[in-house]
């Protein structure tokens, strides 16, 4: 009798996004900008704004109750709780622990990720990893950022761009040789640290060239990181694709990180994948960072586009920089 593989697949997802919107007509009246401009050079129509005393562990709880819903689990049974996240309640206690806490899940280990944009997908592969190896039955991987406490409202460059918002996913131990998570790339290089930064944000002091102390906002050289970007997710994609013995024609739908509509549009185009197997939704919550690919991955399925059998990539890339991408055959 053969036996099959230790592997793990997703039993649950589950997405939170704050009441409130701040549309491209409401930053017009913040900064020197259009919605045509935020439109055609980003994709963007509005994005959430958290509401004051909305923490990241409150999305992120939220998101995480209706993964652990949806996956039937009771949270006594996660074992793992890793949260990706920028934009911490505190570094301390971690925001992992804050969602333990809210959900009850006595036995769970907890950790948080900081990986940037591509910390689902480093979640992903831990949660991955543990389940292979036989150590864990149940990870609940969350992402989650209140990306507009790091935005300079008065910086054009960026303030336009993010969003804040909650998605989460619970990976279960399953035995098959062609369902569930099929592989996983992760990527980096450090050497591209200073394209996208957030000063301020350790120890390391950053000041202007006065001595002036920075404020704690994201700086990005935009220019830079979208060729950084298309070129590693397309690379990135294509790798996870080869590892597990697929093309691109067999690739039901692609899920890329939500930062621009001109780099995913870019990254399908280099990959082959028609628009309509691409899944965009960055018009309405904008780059929530981490958060995009499972708020995305969510929000496909309950669009029905996720079926059973179906072959969806997920391809992420940000600051550090980090990338990577995971290749699921759901079931
Ligand atoms: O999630 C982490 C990873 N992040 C990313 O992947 C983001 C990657 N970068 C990008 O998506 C794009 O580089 C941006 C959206 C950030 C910028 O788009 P761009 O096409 O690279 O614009 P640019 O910086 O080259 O600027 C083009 C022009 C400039 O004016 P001039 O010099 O041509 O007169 C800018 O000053 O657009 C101007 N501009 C704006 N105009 C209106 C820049 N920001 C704005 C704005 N509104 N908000």
């Amino acid at each position: 009798m053969s036996v099959r593989k230790i592997t793990a697949k997703i039993t649950g997802v589950g997405k939170a996004l704050p009441e409130k919107r701040l549309t491209n007509a409401d930053l017009e009246k913040m900064v020197d900008t259009s919605d045509a401009w935020i439109s055609q050079r980003v994709g963007i129509k509005e994005r959430r704004i958290a509401a004051e005393g909305e923490w990241t562990s409150h999305l992120a709880s939220r998101a995480a109750a209706d993964a652990l819903k949806m996956s039937g689990l009771t949270a006594d049974q996660i074992d793992l709780i890793l949260v990706a996240t920028s934009t911490p309640d505190t570094v301390y206690p971690s925001v992992a622990c804050l969602v333990q806490k809210e959900l009850g899940a006595i036995h769970a280990g907890v950790l948080d990720i900081s990986a940037a944009c591509t910390g689902f997908i480093y979640g992903a592969s831990l949660a991955w990893g543990m389940i292979k190896a036989g150590l864990m039955k149940h990870v609940l991987v969350v992402a989650a950022e209140v990306n507009t406490s790091i935005v300079d409202w008065k910086d054009r460059d960026t303030c336009i761009l993010f969003g804040d918002g909650a998605g989460a996913a619970v990976f279960s131990e399953c035995h098959s040789d062609t369902d569930g998570i099929l592989s996983i790339k992760l990527g980096g290089d450090g050497n591209y640290g200073e394209l996208l930064e957030l000063p301020n944000s350790g120890c390391r002091v950053y000041t202007d060239e006065s001595g002036n102390k920075l404020g704690r906002y994201i700086i990005m050289q935009g220019n830079e990181v979208f060729k950084q970007a298309v070129r590693n997710m397309a690379e990135c994609a294509v790798c996870v694709l080869d590892r597990a013995g697929l093309t691109t024609q067999e690739v039901s739908l692609f899920i890329p990180h939500q930062a621009n509509t001109r780099i995913i549009e870019a990254v399908a185009k280099r990959l082959a994948v028609p628009a309509e197997k691409v899944f965009v939704n960055i018009a309405n919550y904008g780059n929530t960072s981490a958060a995009t690919i499972p708020i995305a991955l969510c929000e496909a399925f309950e669009q029905g586009r996720v079926k059973k059998g179906d072959v969806i990539v997920v391809d992420a890339f940000g600051a550090g920089l980090t990338w990577g991408a995971m290749a699921i055959r759901w079931a």
